[in-house]
């Protein structure tokens, strides 16, 4: 049996961070016997470059017919100001798999807990899972730009809203029962609507999930104030994006974060950071975000749970008493990084 993955490595530290992850992937398979392919392709500012298209229709074609979607990040002072940029090609990828639910864990792990620009005590007992909205409001809604006037639509039908938070509460019940939603009813129609599907959906599917709801402006308070209390979050795909950024510096670093964009068909595994142009080319990017995103793609996407497992092992024992990257504080290398965690997987 085989299983194709489809690299799509982008621009920045992308490259860098998946060479790390298939380092691990390949030990992983070794072990295991999961039968990976990979296969790279253009995407993002160097497909701008090579094809003039973010998103070239080669790459289009060769991701719907894969197993699975490995993405490092795209963007860059290169491409900014142009015609096109290379985020749409990511936005264009995620509607065109139609992974409408981004899943992004944020864990502190054992032993990084000095590192949390909070105090230990408040850091402590992290586990938050982000369940964000991707393919919907105001990243896809109608858009006007003008030199004078610009207009962003932020829309939401209650079928898009469903079947995320279905995602969610699923989620809920197989950790504490807990879902937080959050939105700004107070002000935003959309979100009105939010919390209306989301409640009805309470009451009739998941009468065993205890749901609360916070309006975004206090739940950015609330997730520096006491952060352990949270567990599934929900949420719109731009307030999905900020409050993921926030939450995970709180756990030490954006570079260690994972996430998982799923939907009906294909998935795509990406870390949260993006291509990083401060450090690109240093070779001193941290790998294990995305690395992280290899396991989630093992455990939702080829059914390789007990793989996943052991990578994140890998992960877990790598950062207690192996040496970090400097994000973490120490000046361990990419490559290193990834090599050290294949190493504990070869064990
Ligand atoms: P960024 O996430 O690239 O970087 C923010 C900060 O975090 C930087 O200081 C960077 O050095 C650090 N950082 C990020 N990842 C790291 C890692 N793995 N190890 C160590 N440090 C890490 O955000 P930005 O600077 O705002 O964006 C840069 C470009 O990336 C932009 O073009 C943006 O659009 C794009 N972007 C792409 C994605 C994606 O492809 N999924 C995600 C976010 C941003
Ligand atoms: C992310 C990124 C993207 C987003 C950008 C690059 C389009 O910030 O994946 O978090 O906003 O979704
Ligand atoms: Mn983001």
């Amino acid at each position: 049996m085989s299983r194709k993955i489809v690299c799509l490595p982008g621009d920045g530290i992308g490259p860098e961070v998946l060479d790390g992850a298939r380092t691990v992937l390949e030990a992983a398979d070794e072990r295991f016997g999961l039968g990976l392919s990979f296969e790279s392709q253009d995407f993002g500012g160097i497909a701008i470059d090579k094809h003039g298209d973010p998103f070239p229709d080669s790459t289009r074609a060769a991701c719907q017919g894969a197993d699975a979607v490995l993405l490092g990040a795209v963007g860059g002072p290169k491409w900014e100001g142009g015609e096109v940029r290379p985020e749409q090609g990511l936005l264009a990828l995620r509607k065109t798999l139609g992974t409408f639910a981004n899943l992004r864990p944020i864990t502190l792990f054992e032993g990084l807990e000095h590192l949390s620009p909070l105090k230990e005590d408040r850091a402590a007992g992290i586990d938050l899972l982000i369940v964000r909205e991707l393919t919907g409001g105001i990243y896809f809604g109608k858009r006007q730009e003008g030199e004078t006037h610009a207009t962003d639509e932020c829309a939401y039908s209650a079928e898009e809203v469903e079947r995320v938070a279905r995602i969610a509460f699923k989620a809920a019940q197989g950790r504490s029962g807990r879902l937080t939603s959050v939105d700004k009813a107070n002000v935003l129609a959309s979100s009105r609507l939010w919390r209306r599907v989301v409640v009805r959906m309470q009451a009739e599917e998941f009468p065993d999930v205890t749901l609360d709801h916070m309006l975004v402006d206090a739940m950015a308070m609330k997730l520096i104030e006491a952060p352990a209390w949270f567990d599934v979050i929900l949420t719109e795909n731009m307030f999905g994006d900020i409050l993921s950024d926030e939450a995970s510096v709180l756990a030490g670093s954006i570079g260690l974060a994972p996430s998982a964009s799923l939907g009906d068909g294909v998935g795509i595994y990406e870390p949260i950071h993006g291509s990083a142009p401060d450090i690109a080319g240093q070779g001193k990017a941290n790998p294990l975000g995305m690395i992280l995103s290899a396991a989630m793609m093992l455990r939702h996407s080829l059914d390789a749970a007990d793989a996943a497992d052991a990578i994140e092992a890998a992960v877990q024992a790598h950062l207690a008493s192996s040496a970090r990257t400097a994000d973490l504080g120490g000046t361990a290398g990419t490559g290193e990084t990834a090599e050290a965690v294949a190493a504990r997987l070869s064990e």
